[in-house]
């Protein structure tokens, strides 16, 4: 798979990711990463956590990519790398390797793929996380702001019932197992570091949901 080295793209195989994984005790891989703040806070936090986050917008994770090959007092990290991939493509060094996959505040092909849901990017999860392995959804969207979106992309409207229902019936089939929907606020989501998520817990007033579970 690519990953960054500094602003650069190199290739590495599945042996190479075993070796730089290797020794941790867990493997989140967080897909739709954007620009690897939220990932980079986290792996500060949880130095026994391998965070792989990937991203088919190689831009975005530069600045990210770059401060990780800092040394350890400039903010370098030794476990975080960042891919670049789309989910419906998702590198096959990946299968089945992490702990904990999450999506968080997606938007575009991969906001349809998690919420409607379609198949490719449920099974996209479901073989990204070993079995056993958690998930995490975290998705916002609403009539009074993003009307577009909601219109053009046909999205359902978004409530606890909506993820309870057929929602977690087909998520079973993938191997999914929903075990909780929360409905969160905008605190909540100032926990979060991304330019993004920050744009979104400092802005107006939103239901923001949650989605976790395990996989089969
Ligand atoms: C709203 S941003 C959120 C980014 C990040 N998760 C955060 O919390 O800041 C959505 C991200 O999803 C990525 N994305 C869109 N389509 C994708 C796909 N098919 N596969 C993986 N990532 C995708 C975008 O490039 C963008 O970085």
């Amino acid at each position: 798979m690519n990953i960054l080295d500094g602003k650069n793209l190199i290739n590495i195989d599945s042996l190479q990711l075993e070796n730089i994984v290797a020794g941790f005790d867990k493997i989140c891989v967080d897909i739709g990463t954007g620009d690897g703040r939220n990932i980079y806070r986290k792996a500060k936090a949880e130095p026994g956590t391998f965070f792989i986050g990937i991203d088919p917008v190689k831009d975005n994770m530069e600045e990210i990519a770059v401060k990780l090959n800092k040394k350890p007092e400039k903010g370098g990290l030794k476990n975080v790398v960042l891919a670049v991939a789309a989910a419906e493509n998702m590198p096959p060094e990946l299968h089945r390797i992490a702990d904990t996959v999450t999506v968080l505040f997606p938007w575009g092909i991969l906001l349809e793929g998690v919420v409607k849901p379609i198949d490719e990017f449920i099974d996209a999860v479901a073989e990204t996380a070993k079995s056993g392995g958690k998930f995490e959804f975290i998705t916002t969207y609403s009539p009074a702001y993003e009307e577009n979106t909601i219109e053009t992309r046909a999205m359902p409207e978004l409530s606890i019932d909506y993820f309870n229902g057929e929602y977690r019936e087909v998520l079973k089939k993938h191997g999914l197992i929903v075990e909780s929907v929360e409905m969160l606020d905008n605190e909540f989501v100032k926990g979060f570091d991304s330019k993004w998520a920050r744009r979104l817990a400092f802005g107006r007033k939103r239901d923001f949901y949650r989605i976790t579970g395990s996989v089969l």
